[in-house]
């Protein structure tokens, strides 16, 4: 059994905020945050959390697939930034849309978080034992950041995309996936420290100290996607028997615009071929992707038979690169 691709949707907050509002509250400017990354505006909510959004951006892919919420078998919501430990997001957006046949559960691999998502659905599907699934990727960074930090407030946003895919006769799905445990420090966010009556209240911080913001090697970071990324595209053209002569577009994680121009120039392909919306949206994390696909697909840009590659990577380390036939 393979897997097509039924419809998308997406989600973002109202609020935006550009370059210039950033530069009142930290030491930076529009020309050093658009030069080093094309970012120019995210959105940032002001209310609506990770499930909320990820409803929202499933509601209208639910809607576009014309199919009855009761059919969904299983939903997936990749994110790194829940509202909570419990329940998962999942069975939030369960709740939210009325799938009430599907089993739900979260998915944590940072800003690779769809691509792995996506593949954990299809191989459910290749198994036959799903046949409809709805894929999210929904995130919620603006809490995770500290706004007083310029090398990391400035990247990111937040926003929900969404996915129906179906069991098919046909299709095309090859992935390569891979983590790096060792590189872990590249990109961190703390949660909960170990607290029980056990454990000394001297080694435990308390109150505002708990709380902890994501820090980035960014050049540490930058170095490896644009080593390993390149690798993995031709790696996955390959295992499908195709050339990249084949592939009609790039989705790449909205990371950075310097990160894919330097992709496209590895693999001497027209920087035509890698889509991108980093500067109205900042980098989502585990929602670039399946917002790209989205507007892509409103724009009619997808067409079905188009090859495609969807590449995500961060922390972790983890990475996953898969062609898939639209
Ligand atoms: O989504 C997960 C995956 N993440 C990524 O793929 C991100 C990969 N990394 C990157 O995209 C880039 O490394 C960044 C955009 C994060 C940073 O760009 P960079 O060109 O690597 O800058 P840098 O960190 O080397 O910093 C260069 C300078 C430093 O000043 P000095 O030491 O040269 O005086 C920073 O302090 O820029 C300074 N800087 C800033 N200046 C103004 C850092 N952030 C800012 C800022 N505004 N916002």
């Amino acid at each position: 059994m393979e897997m097509r691709f039924v419809s998308t949707g997406s989600y973002l907050p109202e609020q935006v905020v550009d370059n210039e509002f950033l530069s009142q509250i930290v030491d930076t400017s529009d020309e050093w945050i658009s030069s080093r990354t094309g970012i120019r505006q995210r959105r940032v909510t002001i209310g609506e959390g990770t499930a909320c959004m990820a409803a929202k951006a499933a509601a209208k892919a639910i809607a576009r697939a014309d199919i009855d919420p009761m059919d969904i078998d299983i939903i997936i919501v990749a994110t790194m930034s829940p509202d909570n430990c419990l329940p998962n997001t999942a069975c939030e957006v369960q709740a939210e849309v009325g799938a009430m046949n599907a089993v739900c559960f979260d998915l944590s691999a940072a800003c690779s978080g769809f691509v792995y998502a996506l593949n954990t659905a299809y191989s459910f599907i290749k198994a036959g034992i799903y046949k409809t699934a709805l894929v999210i990727g929904s995130e919620v960074l603006s809490k995770m950041l500290d706004w007083n930090d310029r090398s990391t407030c400035v990247l990111f946003g937040d926003g929900a995309g969404a996915m129906i895919v179906q069991a098919s006769e046909t299709g095309i799905f090859e992935s390569v996936l891979g983590s790096d445990g060792t590189r872990k420090d590249a990109l961190t966010c703390a949660s909960r420290y170990i607290r029980n009556p056990l454990v000394s209240k001297e080694n435990t911080p308390s109150g505002e100290d708990t709380l902890d913001y994501v820090k980035m090697e960014g050049q540490e970071v930058f170095k490896f996607v644009v080593k390993t990324i390149p690798l993995t595209i031709q790696q996955v053209i390959e295992k499908a028997g195709c050339t990249q002569e084949d592939i009609r577009y790039y989705v790449l994680h909205q990371a950075n615009q310097r990160i894919l121009e330097s992709v496209a120039k590895k693999l001497k392909e027209p920087i035509e071929k890698f889509p991108m919306n980093l500067d109205k949206y900042g980098n989502t994390s585990a929602a670039s992707i399946p917002i790209l696909l989205d507007k892509m697909n409103k724009k009619n840009m997808l067409n079905r038979g188009d090859k495609i590659i969807l590449s995500g990577f961060g922390g972790g380390l983890t990475w996953g690169t898969t062609l898939i036939e639209w």
